[in-house]
């Protein structure tokens, strides 16, 4: 049998950190990095399917596409270039002769030939993170291999780094590497790559020439948002020669919206980082080039101040970063991080631009060119960054900025929602005749209740107008654009619209059935301590960190994870008949407070009950027959974990959606399950100690390296109709991965899917792949109809206890 391991690692920094100030480090006074580098790497796009001719195609293209008239320059190979295993004569790291047939020499060469430089990847550690030979104790070596090869840059990861975690361990690991860099006497860019766990920033201007300053950028809205989030403060620490690094680009790689792509680019470049593109660029789109080769943001990001945009406003959300450029504008940039078109502002005078008549404005992605009395400011998209070029100027002849704010509450289609517009003139001079519209998709109305008119507009006036907006009655749930037109007059008698699009959400009450509440979309939530958590416990401030719902030692897979003081709302529209829930405090809670849990049908208490902290959870069933809303609260006199547990929400009859089909549960012993790597260790039994189905699980011991777990089925399952593999996990005493393989067909193909979900000591999970996530070898399709064995894959040693292997 043959036995697949993911060769795709994600690490999370989960290292301990040193805190207390240390002494400002001297930059490395090398002449390299005198600004943020920029270039391409592998990793986000392709994982470890790194080869010499991606890397040559890379640097034909950084030439035939412009990107190095653009300014990018490095093309860089991450993880996976090497063998399994340095040369046993020399000791020498060997590169992947399937991979690379020229070597790393001769891809050198190759894109040296091309006016360009080329990036390795190595690790401070004994492995890399894909399982490669690491340089710990063979920094000598290896940096004389990666100078005689031709290396001009060194990204310098931190997996199975033997660390007792503390900073003074950092610093001599990477440190020792930089004295081998330096001993081997070639050029070479040192990027440090240990996740921000040692606050790097502290010390790494010392030791290299940029350090990550956080865990790994995924390719979606919530990385973005955080990793800016954790970068942005990070300002005073960077400068020519030593930058931070928030991780490499993601824009193009098709899960950020427009409007988040460019936020992408516009506060990297704010933030003076490495601009590292990470997508394909053999099939990146006309915008994603577009966006990545924007010449005012690279002018931005590379202006020779070398001055990462300092924080002048950071508040709801809202930030504003100011960066000096060497020809005496200013780069200010207004980034909305919530979920709604926002206005975001400055005073001049609070950014380092000096006392003037007026500003011009030059926007890096439209080109428009407006003028400001004193404010700058801008109504910018949800998850939108705005980016102007401000210069003081003294006759401004040119169009005011005029800002068109606006805010929507919840539409439903069975009554009006309230809009608000404000219009701003931002510009030194009146402007008049001012008129606001506000246009929605076909069948919906929108109808001024007060004002929306003005004969005119002084500087820094503002109309203010309250709409009343009806969708049509056979609207569906989901986002939709509404625009703001504000034509006026300025100057002499130039007529001038500008818009901003918000987006309304209209919520629609659920189709008649019976459903586990937390598959039904609520429409707004509040929560003490970081989102509420689907189908898991609250967890921490991140999503997606709590565990499987656990009250008085029961553990359920369906539920809602809340901290005291939270909300979640629901629309119903007169549809629904009851809830029945069960209630209790989470066995995570630390605060020891009792709490009490609320069913509100619009604003009458349908249902409560209390919980105390290690009871089983108490049932709760709420009336909620004609009620347009349904709020779920709960409050404590400490901030308590509170769990709605396995939630069920009737409007209508029916089996409880989503069904769900179990292929395991280990109800009659172990159910056949077996080790697929016979050699590779490992045990089972059954456990009475663990279940989210029946009344037992299984109890796996994984051997260190890992092994698969689990059976042929009797005959071939058909799971045709469902989409998702799921089973229930927890570890026990150490950390665990877990991931999902099947066998497929007639020839009983291994089919997985790349990614590890990892767990750490005593976490509980429940481990998911959707079909379409699991990848066969070549040749094979994945037939679910003809499902022949399933695998759940364990590692590093100690007690997982499983259950509930089913299909949805
Ligand atoms: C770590 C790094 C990533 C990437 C992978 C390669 O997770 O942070 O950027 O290099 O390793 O395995």
């Amino acid at each position: 049998m043959r036995r697949f391991l993911a060769t795709l690692l994600t690490v999370i920094g989960g290292v301990a950190v040193v805190a207390g100030p240390a002494a400002p480090a001297h930059a490395l006074d090398d002449g390299l990095a005198r600004t943020p580098p920029m270039g391409f790497n592998n990793w986000n796009a392709f994982g470890c399917d790194v080869s010499e001719q991606l890397i040559k195609e890379t640097a034909d293209i950084f030439v035939a596409k412009g990107l190095q008239a653009a300014g990018y320059e490095y093309v860089n190979i991450d993880d996976c270039w090497s063998l399994k295993e340095r040369d046993a004569e020399t000791g020498r790291l060997v590169p992947d002769p399937v991979k690379f047939p020229s070597g790393i020499a001769g891809v050198a060469s190759y894109v040296h030939g091309k006016g360009l430089k080329l990036g390795l990847y190595a690790d401070a550690g004994t492995s890399t993170c894909a399982g490669y030979p690491g340089s710990l104790g063979h920094e000598e070596l290896d940096a004389q291999t990666f100078a005689e090869w031709g290396v001009d840059y060194l990204k310098y990861d931190n997996c199975y780094n033997q660390s007792d975690g503390s900073q003074a361990d950092y610093i001599r690991r990477y440190t020792a590497m930089r004295d081998a860099l330096k001993k081997a006497a070639r050029p070479i860019v040192f990027s440090i790559c240990e996740w921000g766990s040692s606050q790097p920033w502290t010390w790494g201007s010392d030791v290299g020439h940029l350090w990550r300053t956080t865990g790994d950028i995924s390719d979606d809205w919530t990385s973005l948002r955080s990793i800016i989030a954790q970068n942005a403060p990070l300002f005073p620490y960077a400068g020519p020669g030593h930058w931070n690094d928030p991780d490499m680009l993601e824009i193009g790689n098709g899960r950020l919206t427009p409007v988040e792509n460019r936020t992408h680019m516009s506060m990297w470049a704010m933030m003076a980082a490495p601009l590292i593109i990470g997508t394909d660029l053999r099939v990146a789109t006309a915008e994603t080039l577009s966006i990545l080769t924007n010449a005012d943001l690279i002018g931005i990001d590379q202006d020779r101040l070398g001055v990462q945009g300092r924080v002048v406003a950071n508040a709801d959300g809202l930030l504003v970063l100011d960066k000096p450029l060497a020809d005496g504008q200013r780069a200010i940039a207004l980034y909305n991080s919530t979920d709604s078109l926002a206005t975001v502002q400055v005073k001049a005078t609070d950014t380092g631009l000096r006392r003037a008549g007026a500003y011009q404005l030059k926007d890096v992605w439209t080109g428009a060119v407006t003028q400001a009395k004193n404010v700058i400011e801008a109504a910018v998209p949800a998850h939108g960054t705005v980016v102007y070029k401000v210069r003081p100027i003294a006759d401004p002849g040119i169009a005011p900025a005029v800002t068109v704010g606006a805010s929507v509450g919840t539409v439903t289609p069975d009554a009006a929602a309230a809009l608000s517009t404000t219009v701003t003139n931002r510009g030194s001079s009146p402007i008049r005749d001012l008129r606001v519209s506000v246009t929605g998709p076909a069948g919906w109305t929108a109808t001024a209740s007060t004002p929306a008119r003005a004969s005119s507009l002084p500087a820094n006036g503002s109309l203010a107008t309250t709409w009343s907006v009806q969708a049509p009655p056979d609207v569906t749930a989901g986002s939709y654009s509404l625009r703001v037109d504000a034509s006026y007059v300025w100057g002499a008698r130039h007529r001038k619209t500008d818009s901003s699009t918000l987006v309304a959400t209209v919520v629609t009450a659920p189709v008649p059935g019976r459903r586990y509440l937390s598959t039904v979309l609520a429409t707004s939530s509040t929560n003490a301590v970081g989102p509420v958590e689907i189908d898991q416990s609250n967890g921490g401030a991140g999503q997606g960190d709590g565990n499987l719902i656990t009250v008085g030692g029961s553990v359920h897979n369906r539920g809602l994870g809340t901290t005291t003081g939270s909300e979640v709302r629901y629309y119903l529209g007169g549809r629904c008949t009851e809830l029945t829930t069960g209630v209790g405090i989470d066995d995570e809670d630390k605060s020891g407070s009792k709490a009490t849990f609320t069913v509100y049908a619009d604003d009458a208490v349908a249902g409560s009950a209390d919980a105390t902290p290690g009871a089983a959870p108490v049932s709760l069933t709420a009336d909620l027959t004609g009620a347009a809303w349904l709020r779920l609260v709960t409050t404590a006199a400490a901030t308590a974990h509170t769990d709605w547990v396995a939630p069920v929400l009737t409007c209508g009859d029916g089996p409880v959606l989503p069904e769900e089909r179990t292929l395991a549960s280990f109800e009659t012993d172990t159910e056949g399950w077996t080790i697929a790597n016979a050699d590779g260790g490992g045990t089972l039994s059954q456990t009475g100690a663990f279940h989210t189905h029946g009344s037992a699980g299984l109890l796996v011991q994984a051997p260190v390296n890992g092994n698969w777990f689990g059976r042929a089925l009797a005959s071939p399952v058909d799971l045709t109709g469902t989409n998702t593999l799921k089973v229930d996990l927890r570890s026990v005493d150490t950390g665990t991965v877990g991931e999902i393989a099947i066998q497929v067909g007639d020839g009983w193909s291994w089919c997985q899917g790349g990614q590890w979900t990892w767990t750490n000591a005593g976490a509980s999970r429940t481990i998911r792949r959707d079909f379409d996530q699991i990848s066969c070898p070549t040749g094979v399709t994945l037939d679910r109809s003809q499902v022949r064995a399933i695998w759940v894959f364990l590692n590093t040693g100690g007690a997982v206890q499983i259950d509930n292997f089913r299909a949805e």
